[in-house]
C-alpha cells in the first residue's frame, strides 16, 4: 500500500518523538553519570589517585579491559550493553564509595571477579550500570603454620594454587579446575574440584570473610553474623553483597599423587563402561576422582575416563583392578606428580599467573544430577543421536562423581544442597569458536532438545541444578515489577532446594531495597 499524505507526515511526527524521547533519555543518562563520576571523587580523599582507576566509555582503554575476562563470547558481542564505567578499586574505601554513589543516582552495580559466568552476569546488565572489576584487588597470604590462607575476591585459581605450592607442597585448596576462574564468583556458588569428594566444596572450607554490604560497611564473620557468613559461602554471586576475601582452610595432600587418563571408543565399549562407571565412581575411596568425558572429536564417539588419585601409582592400580577391572588401566595410563601439575598436566606453573583464557568460545552450559543409575539404552540411543547432529561435533558431556565427603556433610551446611544420596552430576556443553555471522540459535536448540530428552532419567520435583553454572532458561526475575517468592522458587528451588527459603530470608534482612540484583538475585521480599 502506498502512503498517503496523512500517513507521512503522522510517521514524520511519530520519528521525531522518538528522536525527542531518545535524546531525552540519553541526557538523563549522560548526567546521571557526570553526577555518578563527580559523587565519586567528593567520596574518595585520595581522589586523584582514585579517578585513575575510573574507565568511562570514551576511555581508549575501557574495551580490553572490559574484554579482558569475558570468558563467554556470546557476551562480547557490539549488541551486549556495555557499563557506563568500569572502577577498579584498589582499595575497600573505593567498593564503598562505588556502592554510596551508584545508589545515590539510581545505577544498578556488577560485580566482577573473575569473569567466568556463563551467563555474562558480572559484566551485563539491561539497565543502565557501573562495573565493579576486582581485577586489582587480588592479594594472597598463605599462612602455612597455621594452614589457612586469606585470599582476595580477584585473584584467580591459578594464582591461589601458585601462591601455596611456592610456599609448600603438602598443602591445597579444593576448588575448580580451571585457572582463570575467580575466587569471588568460585566460592559464592560453592566450587568444586578433583579433591571434593574428600574435603567437601571450595565453599565448605571457607572460615571467616569480610563483606561490603548495601551500607557499605565492612563486615567481618562476626560482625556479619552465622546468617549472612552461610548465604555467601554458595548462595550465589551478586545478592548479598561485594565479598572483598575471604579466610580459607588449606588440605593436606601427598607431595606425590597420580593422574591417569584413558579413552575408550564405541568399539571399545564405551557405552557398556559409561553404563558401569555410574554405579563404581561414586562408590570409590575418598582418595580417587574419576570423571568422565564423552565427545565427539571425529567419526568415532568417545569416553575419556581420567582423574586423580591422591596417592602412589601402584596402589591406585592394584586398587582399580578389584574395583573397575573393565576399565583396563594400566601403568602407562598414569603419571606420578604433583597436585598442582597433576591438576595441569600440561602447562608450566608459571602460566597459571596468567589471566587471560586461552580458546574462549560462544558456550551455553546446564546441569543435572542423578540419583538413579541410567539405563544403557540412553547412552546407547539418546547421546549418540544427538552426537550424531552436525552440532554434536562441538558438544560435550562431563560427568562427575559425588559420594565421599559429599554423602557426610548436612543438606543445610552451606547454601549448597546436593550431598547425600546424588551418584554424579552430569555437564552438557556446546561452544564455538568464534566466527563470522555465527548463528548460535541452532546450538542452543541442540543444547535444549538434549536437556529436555532427558528429563526421565535424572533428578525430579526439582530438577536440580548447580549455582555456578548459571542458566537463565530456569527463570529470571521479573524486570519490570516485584519479584514473587512463587516466581523465583521456579529456579530458586532447582538451585538450593529447602535452602531458598534462609537464603530469601538472610536477602530480605541484609539488602530490604534490593540493591544488589540481577536476573538470578535472591530476591528480597518486603511481604516476608
Ligand atoms: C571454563 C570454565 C570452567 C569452570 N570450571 C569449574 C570447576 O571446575 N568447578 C566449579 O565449581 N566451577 C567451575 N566453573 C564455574 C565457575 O565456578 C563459575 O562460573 C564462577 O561463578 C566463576 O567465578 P568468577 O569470579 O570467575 O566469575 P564472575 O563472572 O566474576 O562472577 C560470577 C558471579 O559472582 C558474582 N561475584 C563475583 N565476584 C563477587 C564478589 N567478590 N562478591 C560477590 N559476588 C561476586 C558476579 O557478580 C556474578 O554474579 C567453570 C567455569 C568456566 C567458564
Ligand atoms: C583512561 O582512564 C585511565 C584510568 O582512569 C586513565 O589513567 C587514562 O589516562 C585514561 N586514558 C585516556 C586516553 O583517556
Ligand atoms: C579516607 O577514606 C577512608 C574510607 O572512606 C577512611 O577510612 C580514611 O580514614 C580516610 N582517610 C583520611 C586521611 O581521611
Ligand atoms: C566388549 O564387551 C564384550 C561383551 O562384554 C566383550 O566380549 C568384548 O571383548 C569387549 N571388547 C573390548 C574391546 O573390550
Ligand atoms: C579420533 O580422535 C582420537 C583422539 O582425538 C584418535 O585417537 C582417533 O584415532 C581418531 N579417529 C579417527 C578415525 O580419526
Ligand atoms: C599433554 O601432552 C602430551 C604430549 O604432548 C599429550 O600426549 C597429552 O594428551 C597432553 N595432555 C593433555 C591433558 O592435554
Ligand atoms: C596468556 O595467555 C594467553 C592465552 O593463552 C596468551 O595469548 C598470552 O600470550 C599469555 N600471556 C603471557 C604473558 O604469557
Ligand atoms: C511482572 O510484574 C508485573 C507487575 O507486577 C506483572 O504484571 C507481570 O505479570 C509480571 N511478569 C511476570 C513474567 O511474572
Amino acid at each position: 500500500m502506498k502512503p498517503s499524505h496523512y500517513n507521512y507526515h503522522s510517521n514524520f511526527a511519530l520519528v521525531f518523538v522518538i528522536l525527542l524521547a531518545f535524546s531525552w533519555a540519553t541526557a538523563a543518562v549522560a548526567q546521571t553519570h557526570d553526577q555518578f563520576l563527580r559523587c565519586l571523587s567528593l567520596y574518595s580523599n585520595d581522589s586523584s589517585s582514585f579517578s585513575k582507576l575510573v574507565y568511562t566509555r570514551n576511555n581508549r582503554s575501557y574495551s580490553s579491559i572490559l574484554e579482558s575476562s569475558i570468558q563467554n563470547l556470546r557476551f562480547d558481542t557490539k549488541a551486549t550493553p556495555k557499563p557506563l564505567a568500569i572502577v577498579t578499586p584498589l582499595h575497600a574505601s573505593h567498593i564503598q564509595a562505588t556502592i554510596l554513589c551508584s545508589k545515590r543516582h539510581g545505577l544498578q552495580i556488577r560485580t566482577r571477579s573473575g569473569g567466568h559466568d556463563f551467563e555474562g552476569l558480572s559484566y551485563v546488565s539491561q539497565v543502565p550500570f557501573v562495573l565493579i572489576d576486582l581485577v586489582n584487588l587480588r592479594s594472597i597470604d598463605v599462612d602455612v603454620g597455621n594452614r589457612v590462607a586469606w585470599v582476595q575476591s580477584g585473584a584467580t585459581l591459578g594464582e591461589l594454587y601458585y601462591r601455596i605450592n611456592e610456599k609448600t607442597r603438602t598443602l591445597a585448596f579444593p576448588a575448580g579446575i580451571f585457572s582463570t576462574i575467580g575466587v569471588g564468583g568460585l566460592l559464592s556458588g560453592g566450587g568444586y574440584g578433583v579433591f571434593f569428594r574428600k574435603y567437601g566444596l571450595a565453599a565448605d572450607n571457607v572460615i571467616d570473610a569480610h563483606v561490603i554490604d548495601t551500607n557499605g560497611r565492612i563486615l567481618n564473620r562476626k560482625s556479619m553474623g552465622e546468617d549472612l557468613f552461610w548465604a555467601i559461602r554458595g548462595g550465589g554471586g551478586g545478592s548479598f553483597g561485594i565479598v572483598l576475601d575471604w579466610k580459607l582452610n588449606l588440605i593436606p595432600v601427598p607431595p606425590t599423587v597420580t593422574v591417569f587418563s584413558v579413552t575408550k571408543t564405541l568399539e571399545q565399549n564405551s557405552t557398556q563402561l559409561i553404563h558401569q562407571w555410574q554405579n563404581i565412581a561414586h562408590r570409590l575411596p575418598k582418595d580417587v576422582f574419576l570423571t568422565v568425558v564423552i565427545s565427539k572429536p571425529n567419526e568415532t564417539i568417545q569416553a575419556t575416563f581420567s582423574g586423580m588419585f591422591l596417592g602412589r601409582v601402584d596402589d591406585l592400580i592394584s586398587l582399580m583392578e578389584t574395583r573397575f577391572p573393565e576399565l583396563g588401566l594400566v601403568k602407562q595410563d598414569c603419571i606420578e606428580t604433583s597436585w598442582i601439575q597433576g591438576l595441569f598436566p600440561n602447562k608450566t606453573l608459571e602460566s597459571l599467573l596468567n589471566r587471560t583464557a586461552a580458546d574462549k568460545t560462544w558456550f551455553k552450559t546446564k546441569s543435572d544430577y542423578v540419583k538413579e543409575l541410567i539405563p544403557e539404552s540412553v547412552f546407547a540411543e539418546i547421546w549418540p543421536r544427538y552426537f550424531n547432529e552436525d552440532e554434536g561435533r562441538y558438544g560435550s558431556i562431563v560427568l562427575v562423581p559425588y559420594g565421599g565427603e559429599m554423602e557426610e556433610i548436612p543438606e543445610s551446611q552451606t547454601p549448597f544442597p546436593r550431598r547425600a544420596g546424588n551418584m554424579y552430576k552430569i555437564i552438557y556443553t556446546i561452544g564455538r569458536e568464534e566466527e563470522e555471522n555465527l548463528d548460535f540459535q541452532r546450538y542452543l536448540s541442540w543444547i535444549r532438545r538434549f536437556y529436555e530428552d532427558m528429563t526421565p532419567y535424572v533428578s525430579k520435583s526439582p530438577r536440580e541444578a548447580y549455582v555456578n553454572y548459571r542458566d537463565l532458561d530456569l527463570g529470571i526475575n521479573n524486570r519490570s515489577g516485584i519479584t514473587s517468592y512463587a516466581e523465583a522458587s521456579i529456579w530458586g528451588l532447582k538451585y538450593f532446594k529447602n535452602n531458598f527459603r534462609r537464603l530469601v530470608r538472610v536477602k530480605t534482612l541484609v539488602d530490604p531495597q534490593n540493591f544488589f540484583k540481577h536476573e538470578q538475585s535472591i530476591p528480597s521480599l518486603s511481604s516476608w
